[in-house]
């Protein structure tokens, strides 16, 4: 019997347990912790996301401000806008929505946050501290199935996982963490030869690529613990629809695991920023 992973379910526990240590946290510091979120632009798919946020936040008894900016926003605008919530002591947490606009610079910008409100964790000294095995603000999504991989194998040690993509969002943050849990771990990307076939060696497939239905019944091995983080919105019969990068009808009855999309990751990224946020939260005021 294939296992659903249900990212959501897992995700509101997750959430409930944040809302009782924030509600501690009040008591102890007299402020709840703060999320600022800041969106460039008009993508309508980061909207959705950031709208998630915000009622996630709620949920999780966060305080939540949403700065938006528009599309034809300076760097300058955006980074002074970055300074102004690195002072401000009732901001524990800064995200800015990506992708940007073509014009501004996400290096930048990821550099300007400060390293202990960076919820994303994707700061190079977060990520440096990731890489180093030492304690840091963790990339959510990447976070978020580890999570569900740990619930469903308690003891990842020795198992062969394979990355599907080497974003620094998803791919990078997923292949250190696996390694951190003592997997064998294969990242494999756009120029890896083979990749079918790397794939099939899998215990554990992580897929982020973006690609729509990517992952064929042929790419996994029988058992493998699928984990989807794709989310595309593709056309089927004159509708849009959200399909992962794996191909979930034909790889479910073959593996032991498989997240769906949606309600598989996605859920669990926005409960680990929450997680991050109370987290970052708890370290300045500690
Ligand atoms: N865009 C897609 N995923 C993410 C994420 O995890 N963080 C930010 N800041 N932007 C994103």
């Amino acid at each position: 019997m294939t296992i659903k992973i249900d990212g959501k379910a897992l995700a509101d526990e997750i959430v409930q347990r944040v809302a009782n240590d924030v509600s501690i946290f009040k008591q102890e510091h007299s402020i709840a912790p703060g999320l600022a979120v800041v969106l460039i632009g008009e993508d309508s798919a980061s909207a959705v996301y950031v709208r998630n946020k915000v009622r996630r936040a709620e949920q999780a008894g966060l305080r939540s401000i949403e700065h938006y900016l528009s599309a034809d926003a300076t760097q300058q605008e955006l980074e002074d806008l970055i300074d102004d919530l690195n002072k401000d002591h009732l901001v524990h947490g800064i995200l800015v929505q990506l992708p940007l606009p073509a014009h501004l610079s996400e290096n930048r910008v990821i550099e300007a946050i400060s390293p202990v409100k960076d919820v994303d964790g994707f700061h190079p000294e977060n990520v440096g501290r990731l890489v180093a095995g030492q304690a840091a603000l963790t990339p959510c999504t990447p976070l978020g199935c580890m999570i569900m991989l740990k619930r469903l194998l308690p003891d990842l040690s020795g198992k062969h996982a394979v990355v599907l993509g080497r974003s620094n969002i998803v791919g990078k943050p997923m292949a250190n963490l696996l390694l951190q849990a003592n997997c064998t771990v294969t990242v494999v990307h756009s120029r890896t030869q083979n990749i079918e076939s790397l794939c099939r060696t899998a215990d554990i497939l992580v897929a982020a690529v973006g690609q729509p239905l990517l992952v064929k019944e042929s790419w996994v091995k029988p058992q493998a613990v699928v984990i989807d983080v794709g989310i595309n919105s593709v056309l089927v019969e004159g509708k849009r629809k959200l399909v992962g990068d794996v191909d979930y009808n034909t790889v479910f009855s073959k593996v032991s695991a498989i997240t769906p999309v949606p309600g598989g990751v996605g859920p669990m990224t926005i409960a680990c920023l929450m997680q991050n946020t109370l987290k970052a939260a708890q370290f300045q005021l500690g």
